[in-house]
């Protein structure tokens, strides 16, 4: 056995050469943020790679990912999870998991019984692939408007799938039948362990992948409220003036307007203000356009390489909006080493005129599925 797999199973090395050790929930004791260089020991390959590391007892152990930085106006970082790692393709699956085994734990479902939910999409996406592994039946209603990928996923899972005539209102009318007939609704827009799903994983790993630069602001679409609730009550906690900011759709603007709108933004603007939406931690919020959000899932792809859905393209947006807002253009930003440089070294933590790296100013954001989710649309065309 070589060193670096060594390192992998003896848990990682510190910024400082010493090694820290993985916990039995799978994290790190201490689990603090990392301090220092990124190097090329598979140990942090372990940390950010959920598909590196011991063998996983279930495709659900891999949920985990990536945080990888994208076009920055100067003086400035802007980040973003890139949650199509996720085994099911997108962040839903955090919640569908979490959802599920906390029904289990305090004894409310058991593998065999009949689920229901009320989805766009990515959460019935989510819980197939977690029903199907933990061996639930499961019916998903869904807008009949929302793309094709996403109906053929949920068949690919074996979920049933009812499409509605209308708003995601209207699914969870139709939700609520089901229920009256015997199926268990999980209830994503009020049930606790959404958000929980956010704050005890995407926020832990934001926090962790930040190392030690301080997040100034936080940008997120908003569905459910799940995302940008569970991820910012973490970040609030670890960086108290970190501002957060919310993304909905222009014409669909309840939190802006208080008036419900139409339009076919796949996963934000549900229409109305969910019970998961902790609407104290909102410093602000920013509305886009379908079309501007499109024009930029296509720059994120020719320019960048980045392959995204509707509700990333509006969230990258606004974070450069506010990048733009919050930038030190006289300051040098720190490095993040790619694959492609030689030393795979940061630049010096010490920046022009003896500044700490973590003054330049940091935005963090989610990207919420992949485009390839969306081609049948027409969105990359
Ligand atoms: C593509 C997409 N973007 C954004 C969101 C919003 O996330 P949340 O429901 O956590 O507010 C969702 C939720 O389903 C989604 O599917």
């Amino acid at each position: 056995m070589g060193t670096g797999w060594r390192a992998v199973v003896a848990g990682r090395v510190g910024p400082g050469g010493e090694h820290r050790t993985p916990s039995l929930a799978g994290g790190f004791d201490p689990p603090s943020r990392y301090t220092g260089t990124v190097c090329l020991c598979p140990a942090w390959v372990y940390v950010w790679k959920p598909y590196c590391g011991p063998m996983k007892g279930s495709i659900l152990d891999t949920i985990g990912s990536p945080l990888v930085q994208v076009d920055s106006p100067a003086g400035v970082t802007v980040a973003a999870k890139i949650e199509s790692f996720n085994p099911g393709g997108s962040a839903k699956d955090r919640p569908a998991r979490e959802m599920i085994r906390a029904a289990e734990r305090d004894g409310l479902i058991e593998p065999g019984d009949w689920l229901v939910e009320p989805t766009s999409g990515n959460t019935g996406i989510g819980l197939a692939l977690v029903a199907a592994a933990r061996d639930y039946d499961l019916t998903i209603v869904m807008p009949a408007d929302k793309s094709t990928e996403r109906q053929q996923l949920l068949a690919a899972y074996g979920a049933d799938l009812e499409l509605v005539e209308g708003e995601m209102a209207d699914a969870r009318a139709r939700a609520a039948e089901l229920e009256a007939q015997g199926a268990i609704q999980l209830g994503q827009f009020e049930n606790p362990a959404n958000p929980e799903a956010h704050y005890q994983t995407t926020g832990k790993e934001l926090v962790e992948q930040v190392g030690d630069r301080e997040v100034d602001a936080f940008v997120a679409g908003v569905g459910t409220g799940g995302t940008i609730s569970g991820i910012g009550r973490r970040l609030r906690e670890e960086f108290p003036d970190v501002e957060i900011v919310a993304v909905e759709p222009q014409r669909n603007a309840v939190l802006s307007t208080g008036e419900s709108g139409s339009d076919e933004f796949q996963g934000m603007g549900p229409g109305f203000v969910s019970d998961n939406l902790d609407l104290d931690l909102l410093d602000r919020v920013e509305t886009v356009s379908l079309e501007d959000a499109e024009d930029e899932c296509r720059r994120l792809a020719r320019e960048e390489g980045v392959l995204v859905g509707q509700s990333s393209g509006a969230t990258s947006l606004v974070s450069q909006r506010v990048a733009r807002e919050i930038a030190e253009p006289d300051l040098e930003c720190p490095e993040v080493p790619t694959a492609f440089d030689e030393s795979q070294q940061p630049a010096s933590p010490e920046t022009d005129g003896g500044r700490a790296a973590d003054d330049c100013p940091l935005v963090v954001t989610v990207f919420w599925d992949s485009g390839e989710r969306y081609l049948s649309t027409g969105l990359f065309d």
